[in-house]
């Protein structure tokens, strides 16, 4: 499975991905990282790994169109099959969304539709988990639509929230998991498990 990572930041989730990938248990080829912001970590990753990588923002362009065309010929060029997203903070345009329909992979650390959308990334999400005063928190692997965090779950784990979690220790936990998780999202569509039927996502 030729599959391309969208990351705007550390770059952690591509790090487990490539991992998952050395140890065999994901079966799959990162074939592209793009990213909206030059100095992202899983940018230095993909440098370090000789893994074509691409720094595109819709700024260095005149139109989303011009946008929109840019990433899908870098996709279309490396032969891109699934995209995942790890930590990547823009918006997919609805003609990218269009092209891979059903192809996008979000990961979001907490359990959806609960503590996401616009605006709802990194510490916050884990300080608002807090306090609410959940006793669960989690993470969950969604299908991209044209909004944030809004297409339905493919996995979803829980965690615990401990009596005297901060939301330091909770997105450390939450973090551990989605590295496990992730890859086992991506093994299931290599492995052409997932039937998608509108919100219904059923692995075989
Ligand atoms: C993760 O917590 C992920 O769930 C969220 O952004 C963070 C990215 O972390 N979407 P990293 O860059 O993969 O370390």
């Amino acid at each position: 499975m030729r599959l391309a990572v969208f990351a705007s930041g550390r770059g952690s989730n591509l790090d487990a991905i490539l991992s998952a990938i050395k140890r065999g248990d994901l079966s799959a080829q990162v074939v592209l990282v793009v990213s909206n912001n030059e100095s992202a970590g899983a940018l230095q990753t993909a440098r370090r790994s000789g893994i074509p990588h691409l720094h595109i923002n819709r700024d260095h362009f005149d139109s989303d169109a011009a946008f929109d065309n840019a990433l899908l010929r870098a996709l279309t060029d490396e032969r891109v099959e699934i995209v995942a997203l790890a930590g990547y903070l823009k918006r997919v345009s609805p003609a990218v969304v269009a092209r891979y329909k059903n192809r996008i992979l979000n990961i979001h650390p907490a359990l959806l539709p609960a503590f996401g959308g616009k605006g709802m990334y990194g510490m916050k999400v884990h300080q608002a988990v807090l306090d609410y005063g959940c006793k669960v928190s989690g993470v969950t692997v969604h299908l991209v639509d044209s909004e944030y965090d809004s297409g339905p779950p493919i996995l979803q784990r829980c965690v615990a929230v401990a009596d005297s979690e901060t939301a330091e220790s909770l997105a450390a936990k939450v973090l551990r998991a989605e590295h496990e998780v992730y890859s086992q999202a991506l093994q299931l569509f290599a492995e052409g498990r997932v039937r998608i039927d509108g919100r219904t996502v059923e692995v075989a």
